[in-house]
């Protein structure tokens, strides 16, 4: 590896250890693909299918969001993941189930508004002029959230979520229906409660034991009973022991730990895919899974011995006690004229200066 290529991978962000959503699923390195078992994505994935509801187990940085994506990614067709965001300043949302409710309303209506503002108010149009034809309207592919629903779907999920409801009854209704929509048309809609360490741990929040406390008194039963409807929901280990926690264990059908990085080749292969998306963006490299990749030009194999030895030391993060000691190297590299690559001495370095 030139100096260029390592300056060039410092100037792209190759090892950013907090990836945009949209891209957090081309990063991804299957741990079941790591672990050499069917344990966390595929296991993931085929209770999605069966519509349980899935506490996803893993300390901050272990990758749950990252295992989420590439679970439901946007070439997943049959799972449509619906990220379920709790606004912090709206703290009912996690106690209350018409005011959950609602809010799966107003995220659904967003993500059909954002998705597909053509497309539903072309649906419409369809459906005025010509309707015995509009059936037959051939998928979209729409993105973020609803890829692949067709603009009968659209069309459908844009009137139901518009329909006006007051009661509590009617807004559990409504809830119902936007969920029956999608599996009328083959789909899993599958609610994702991704964010919770920050919104059920968020310093801020007056109390924030008490919310974390009201979401799993509510939540995981109304999904369960009400709802009857795929989720995962992304569990904090401090959680665990909670009270509240232990009494939502009964709705929620099983919980898949995110496991630890395995080896120090499954270190390589994560950051190999890293370099092979940095390099494509400069088009270099011809196959954007191009993991063949030569990661010892780029990092020295004793550091990358050094660099999983810090990791297992450690609660499982990838992206305080890999990614981030990485970057950190890569730029004590990128600032030392003797180097060509990434030198245990650099991550040695990284880590000492408490990078990680
Ligand atoms: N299996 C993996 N393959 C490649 N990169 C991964 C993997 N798991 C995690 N990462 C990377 O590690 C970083 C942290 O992952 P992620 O954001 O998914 O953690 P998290 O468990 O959701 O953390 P938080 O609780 O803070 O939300 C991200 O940069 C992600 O790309
Ligand atoms: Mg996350």
């Amino acid at each position: 590896m030139t100096r260029e290529d390592l300056e060039l991978l410092h100037d792209a962000g190759a090892f950013n250890p907090s990836p945009r959503q949209q891209t957090l699923y081309a990063t991804h390195v299957p741990f079941d693909t790591m672990t050499a078992s069917r344990g966390c994505e595929r296991a993931l994935a085929a209770a999605l299918r069966r519509h349980e509801r899935v506490a996803l187990l893993g300390n901050s940085g272990a990758g749950k969001s990252s295992v989420i994506a590439a679970t439901l990614h946007p070439l997943v067709e049959d799972l449509v993941p619906l990220p379920l965001p709790v606004a912090v300043e709206r703290p009912e949302v996690a106690g209350d189930p018409v005011a959950f409710v609602r809010h799966l309303v107003q995220v659904v209506s967003r993500l059909v508004q954002r998705s597909v503002p053509e497309r539903a108010g072309q649906a419409r149009r369809i459906e005025k002029e010509t309707r015995p034809k509009y059936k037959r309207a051939k998928a979209v592919s729409v993105a973020p959230g609803l890829v692949g629903i067709s603009v009968r779907l659209a069309y459908e999920l844009d009137a139901a979520v518009q329909e006006p409801s007051t009661t509590s009854d009617q807004v559990m209704d409504q809830g119902r229906q936007i969920l029956d929509l999608f599996r009328a048309d083959g789909l899993t809609p599958v609610l994702v409660l991704d964010d919770t360490d920050r919104w059920l741990s968020a310093p801020w929040l007056p109390d924030n034991r008490a919310v974390r406390s009201a979401f799993f008194a509510t939540v995981p039963r109304l999904l369960a009973e009400e709802l009857d409807s795929a989720a995962v929901i992304a569990v904090h280990p401090t959680y665990v022991d909670d009270d509240a926690y232990r009494a939502a264990r009964g709705f929620l059908s099983r919980t898949i730990a995110v496991p630890a990085v395995p080896s120090a080749g499954a270190v390589a292969a994560i950051l190999q895919r890293r370099i092979a998306l940095a390099l494509d963006g400069r088009g270099t490299a011809a196959d954007p899974d191009a993991d063949g990749v030569d990661l010892t030009e780029m990092l020295d194999s004793a550091a990358l011995v050094s660099l999983f030895d810090y990791y297992t030391g450690r609660p499982s993060d990838v992206r305080r006690n890999l990614l981030l000691v990485v970057q950190a190297a890569l730029t004590l590299a990128v600032d030392d004229p003797d180097a060509a690559r990434i030198e245990r001495r650099h991550v040695e370095l990284a880590i000492a200066e408490g990078a990680g």
